[in-house]
């Protein structure tokens, strides 16, 4: 069953988003609600901790691989939940998902080389990019109305260039909440066919996907030169720091070059802890799952609407997938160093400066909504209450 607290109250002193440390070096404030990380507060699935209890119990660690019933456990997922057919031989194994674009960049691009991110886009992207010595090219995301578009002039100029070796597309995208459509996604494979570019999906926010949006990945789409970074139970079922990445490609040769590298650098063992917690998610978590996804598309509907009718001069750019939310508070009218104090002195709050995305203007934020919504309620309403006293 889907909880919203944890059994215990004093594990989250060790978390990130609490650290004290952090909170006053990025904010000046170590008493703010976080909402910066892209985390859950919600405990975990019982399946999940079961079978983690199991290994606890069983005092005895001899070396284990069993990435076989993983790979199938996943492609059985995705089959299910989006229509995804998968070959469970076709995966490759790495620590995380950031390592695993870590790799791909190096293996499939030279110093120098172009990578294409669509901006504002997850902050570890960019950094991914420049410390292995490449070149980020923006290809800046248009906005229409109170939705994100990919500017797709703009990305086949891009590519026509030259420098481009590589896309990196976020899938759904964090953090403006967009999930590409099939024909969007169809339209960047087709550009990216006509110019010989690579096209790496991470699809790690893949299952969080909303009423009215569905989930294409890459991989449905016969690319042969594309890799998709699918199936982290990190998001989804909130294993953010037991959780391995997965690298999924038809294409052989792209394979053979990644599990090369993977072995000769002696990243492909896995660790028992994380292999038997996401056989479990995805053998048995669906019911939770299912909650989860539930709960959560329950506080964004509460989010949005709260948005709509008490705080209209802060844009509100609803998801369609992720438990991100992106606010524009450009509507305002306080410069940047005003907006922070508002959001953390006075409202208390721990959100994701918007600049860290790589979006130029400081007034956009972003806020995890992975937690539950009485809190959320609390903090947007002391929100509102701040705005009203500031503007
Ligand atoms: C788009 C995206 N990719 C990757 C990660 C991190 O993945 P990992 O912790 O497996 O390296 C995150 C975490 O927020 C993310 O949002």
């Amino acid at each position: 069953m889907f909880r919203t607290s944890p059994s215990s109250s004093d594990i989250d002193d060790k978390f990130v988003k609490r650290d004290s440390d952090m909170l006053s070096q990025i904010y000046g404030s170590e008493e703010l609600t976080p909402y910066w990380i892209a985390d859950m507060d919600f405990p975990i699935a019982s399946a999940i901790s079961q079978a983690m209890q199991q290994l606890v119990s069983r005092e005895s660690y001899s070396y284990e691989f069993d990435s076989k019933t993983l790979f199938k456990a996943i492609s059985k997922w995705n089959k299910e939940l989006h229509g995804l057919e998968l070959d469970a031989e076709h995966f490759v194994q790495v620590p995380g998902v950031l390592s695993a674009i870590a790799l791909l960049i190096r293996d499939f691009s030279n110093e120098g080389d172009g990578v294409l991110i669509q901006t504002p886009v997850y902050h570890q992207f960019r950094r991914l990019i420049v410390s292995a010595g490449r070149k980020v090219v923006s290809n800046t995301l248009s906005i229409d109305d109170d939705r994100y578009l990919i500017d797709f002039e703009d990305f086949e100029r891009q590519l026509k260039n030259g420098s481009v070796k590589m896309v990196l597309l976020c899938n759904p995208h964090n953090p403006v909440g967009r999930v590409w459509t099939k024909a969007e996604l169809q339209k960047m494979v087709d550009i990216a066919r006509q110019y010989q570019v690579l096209i790496i999906s991470d699809e790690i926010h893949a299952d969080i996907v909303f009423e009215g949006a569905s989930f294409t990945s890459i991989a449905s789409l016969n690319y042969e030169n594309s890799l998709t970074i699918i199936g982290s139970p990190a998001k989804n079922f909130g294993l953010n720091s037991i959780s391995n990445g997965y690298i999924y490609s038809d294409n052989e040769a792209l394979r053979e070059k990644i599990k090369a590298t993977s072995n000769s650098l002696a990243l492909d063992h896995g660790n028992a802890f994380t292999t038997a917690a996401s056989i479990a998610a995805y053998q048995h978590g669906k019911p939770w799952f299912e909650e989860f996804l539930a709960y959560t598309q329950n506080v964004r509907n509460w989010i949005v609407d709260f948005m709509a009718n008490e705080l209209r001069q802060v844009k509100t750019f609803k998801p369609e997938g992720t438990n991100q939310i992106w606010f524009d508070f450009s509507g305002l009218e306080l410069d940047s160093s005003q907006l922070k104090f508002l959001l953390t002195q006075q409202a208390k709050l721990a959100l994701t400066p918007g600049t860290w995305f790589g979006e130029t203007n400081e007034n956009y934020y972003r806020m995890n909504f992975a937690a539950p919504l009485e809190q959320i309620q609390a903090s947007l309403q002391l929100l509102k209450s701040s705005i009203e006293k500031t503007v």
